[in-house]
């Protein structure tokens, strides 16, 4: 917690500011209501003077979209409605001349079912060996009418689909974890090892600085894909963190470490215990992994004080640096949750309609954008955090696209309203979305009252929530970046998070109702919101986070 351990501070992806772009809702170019590779060449020095150091890409590869682009048919080229591969290398290229690293999302669980590999397997009938490349099983029951076990999809349904042989009879089950377009690999088998090692080359070969990797945890199954059972032990669970994972990721971590520059990889681990999730991150594995704990963590200090602590504690023997993040395209995004009286997520959350207080809700994103961007190692920020934009929650059932609606019947809202695009001028149609004229809609109705949280509209408002990014990203590279990876917690009262970092530089969120006196002697770096000012001096009001100078030698701002 304290200063015992002293990582290398130098590398880049240690304490980076990553963005991530979900490219169908960023920016569209070319007016047909999805954002593409050219909207985001556009707004290049947007992101640039926002100060992020890293752009992440949702997969932007070929793709029937059956789950927004993770059930990938060829992971060597770009979706049509994104661009072409020479846009993509442009892309690479001048985010680079903007000093913007470039990290692709390798979706390696599962591929499509438009997949050549899948759709030879499923064409050449039983016993082709290309169905080993994948988990063709024998169903259960007198005729094979039961699925193989009992797993169930994340998507919701049975995890597996029984296949038509071509000549029409009905033949064995394929494992899908997620819907039935995306039949997850069989990892075991030498080819997809072989593919996806040679796939790594072709992304390192065209300049990507790193990888964020899908579903981490999930790649290896247990032997036997032995039942679940009625009450399972969410620890040993046969289709996530089995040993043969970490395997994997050695071999990849020669292949990346065999190219030059500092490439990384980033885990989309989603595990019960810090000591699994541990694991993923040892020296000669992934670089690091988006902190779910601390996404899902509950508006309270005390909670966030134990996850912070926590997340130090995890990644400390490892030598890996820990990771904040507040929203993405798969979470309700945060100003929304914290407005509500529960403030925690959880994964499959299905409170879309809970009441939420803008207001409030903002007030406290704001307040924990900060906090994040304090703490040591990597930052996230989903895009259309920067604006504040909220979760929608209205979108009419006809227009929802994400398959765990339908999957759950309509039970589960999903995550479209997190995916919204992004308003960038208040004065169109499309908010900016889509250039004039454009000849469609954008692929979700954005809610009118956005255009007064657009890119345009914020960009000269110092109280903007994008001021207030831009500050703060601007300040943690000039104050922070590259410090030791080491806080000390401060006792400002229960109801605080406060932690001292080097230099003299000190954090303080106050999430109780009573006001917090700012120490004499500290100047005030940047505050989250309006602080006010009585007879003991500063007071950070509720909901409110500020960046202190204790050496009182920099200049107060607001
Ligand atoms: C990850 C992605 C999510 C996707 C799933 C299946 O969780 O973030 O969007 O649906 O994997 O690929």
């Amino acid at each position: 917690m304290t200063d015992t351990a002293t990582p290398s501070t130098t590398a880049w992806w240690r304490h980076a500011a990553i963005y991530q772009i979900y490219v169908r809702s960023f920016a569209d170019a070319d007016g047909d209501g999805t954002g593409d590779l050219a909207g985001v060449r556009d707004r290049l020095p947007y992101l640039s003077q926002l100060g992020v150091d890293a752009l992440w890409f949702t997969p932007w590869y070929t793709s029937p979209m059956a789950d927004g682009g993770y059930d990938v048919a060829d992971y060597r080229d770009i979706d049509p409605r994104f661009g072409t591969l020479a846009e993509a290398e442009a892309l690479i290229a001048e985010a680079h001349t903007h000093g913007l690293r470039v990290l692709v999302d390798l979706v390696p669980n599962h591929c499509s079912d438009q997949h050549p590999w899948f759709r030879q397997a499923l064409a050449d009938g039983p016993g082709s060996p290309l169905r080993d490349r994948f988990w063709f099983v024998p169903g259960r029951g007198a005729n094979g009418e039961l699925p193989p076990n009992d797993w169930q999809s994340y998507f919701g349904g049975a995890a597996w689909t029984r296949v038509t042989e071509p000549d029409g009879t009905p033949g064995p089950w394929y494992l899908h974890m997620f819907a039935p377009e995306q039949p997850d690999l069989n990892w075991e088998h030498r080819d997809v090892r072989a593919e996806f090692e040679d796939i790594l080359h072709f992304w390192l070969r065209k300049g990507v600085d790193g990888f964020r990797i899908d579903v981490a945890h999930g790649l290896a199954k247990k032997p036997g894909l032995p039942d679940v059972g009625p009450d399972p032990d969410l620890t040993d669970l046969p289709y996530q963190d089995c040993d043969d994972v970490h395997e994997i990721y050695r071999e990849w971590r020669k292949i990346l470490d065999s190219y030059d520059g500092e490439r990384t990889f980033v885990g989309e681990v989603w595990l019960p215990t810090p000591d699994q999730f541990a694991r993923y991150l040892r020296p000669d594995e992934l670089h690091s992994a988006f902190n779910f704990e601390f996404l899902c963590c509950a508006w309270d200090a005390g909670a966030l004080r134990d996850v912070i602590k926590g997340t130090l504690a995890a990644h400390l023997p490892v030598g890996a640096p820990p990771t904040w993040v507040l929203s993405n395209h798969d979470t309700i995004r945060h100003v929304t949750r914290y407005g509500r009286e529960d403030t925690s997520f959880e994964m499959g959350d299905k409170r879309l309609s809970d009441p939420s207080d803008p207001v409030l809700g903002r007030r406290r994103a704001r307040a924990a954008a900060l906090l994040t961007m304090a703490l040591p190692g990597g930052v996230y920020v989903y895009q259309g955090d920067e604006l504040g934009l909220p979760e929608v929650q209205d979108i009419p059932d006809a227009l929802i696209q994400d398959p765990t609606f339908a999957r759950s019947l309509g039970t589960d809202r999903g995550r479209d309203g997190c995916r919204v695009p992004l308003p960038w001028t208040g004065a169109t149609a499309s908010l900016g979305f889509s250039p004039d004229g454009a000849s469609a809609a954008p692929w979700l109705p954005q809610p009118a009252d956005w255009a007064a949280m657009s890119v345009e509209a914020q960009l000269d408002d110092p109280e903007s929530v994008l001021t207030l990014y831009r500050e703060a990203l601007a300040l943690r590279r000039a104050r922070l970046v590259g410090l030791p990876e080491t806080l000390a917690l401060a006792d400002a009262g229960a109801d605080t998070v406060c932690f001292d970092r080097p230099g003299g530089f000190r954090c303080l969120v106050n999430i109780g109702a009573e006001a917090v006196t700012v120490p004499a002697g500290a100047h005030v770096l940047l505050s989250s919101g309006p602080l006010a000012r009585d007879a003991d001096g500063l007071r950070v009001p509720a909901d409110t986070c500020v960046w202190l100078d204790m050496n009182g030698t920099s200049g107060a701002r607001r």
